[in-house]
């Protein structure tokens, strides 16, 4: 069966880095057969999460905009390729309106221990890579501690690898260094292996 990779772009910037990224993986994983589908956060109006305290189900969210093409990627992906830029050190607000708007796909269970647990509501086991591009800033952990919860309890998605894209818009930039290109190319081959 054909795999189908789902690229979701946190930039504004068509073209750019981010995009340009993203674009090269979702290649290595069509080099490998896959079927690829691009989404620009930027394009969609997504609400921020409202907290309404309430819970959607069966659905994931009351609310009914952009995310709503989201959840249907994330329930029907075999592998998504993620990429933002780094605002303040950490990711675009496009990628954290996502973030924060995933909060209903995972249940919040009561442990005996008073501890809680979140287990995602989504079947689907998904790989996913991230890529993350920065100008100057050099430590991706404050944008990887959003991803890392979000892929593992919401998501369910195996983060395999991040792809750090450093000096974006130094010199020739990021999106025509060889070397991003090409790990970024390898990347999406990788999501497509057994
Ligand atoms: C609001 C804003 C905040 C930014 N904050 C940072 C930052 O904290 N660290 C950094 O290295 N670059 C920062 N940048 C630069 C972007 O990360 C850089 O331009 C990147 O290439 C954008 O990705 P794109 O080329 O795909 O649009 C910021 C840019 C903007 C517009």
């Amino acid at each position: 069966m054909t795999v189908k990779v789902v690229g979701i772009i946190g930039s504004p910037r068509k073209g750019m880095n981010t995009d340009t990224l993203v674009s090269r993986a979702l290649e290595g994983a069509k080099s490998s057969g896959a079927d690829t589908e691009k989404i620009y956060l930027n394009d969609l109006k997504i609400l921020p999460c409202q907290a309404c305290t309430r819970f959607p189900a069966p659905d994931y969210c009351f609310f009914h905009d952009g995310m709503d093409k989201i959840y249907q990627a994330l329930l029907n992906a075999d592998a998504l390729v993620i990429g933002a830029p780094a605002y303040f050190g950490s990711m675009s607000a496009q990628l954290k309106l996502l973030i924060d708007r995933s909060n209903c796909l995972a249940e919040m269970i009561a442990l005996p221990d008073g501890k809680v647990r979140f287990i995602s509501r989504l079947e689907k086991r998904k790989k996913g890579i991230f890529i993350w591009v920065a100008n100057l800033s050099k430590n991706p952990e404050p944008a990887l501690v959003s991803i890392r919860l979000w892929s593992k309890y919401f998501a369910n998605v195996e983060l395999l690898d991040t792809l750090l894209a450093t000096e974006s818009d130094l010199g020739e930039g990021a999106r025509n260094k060889k070397e991003y290109l090409e790990q970024a190319f390898n990347l999406g081959v990788l999501l497509v292996q057994p």
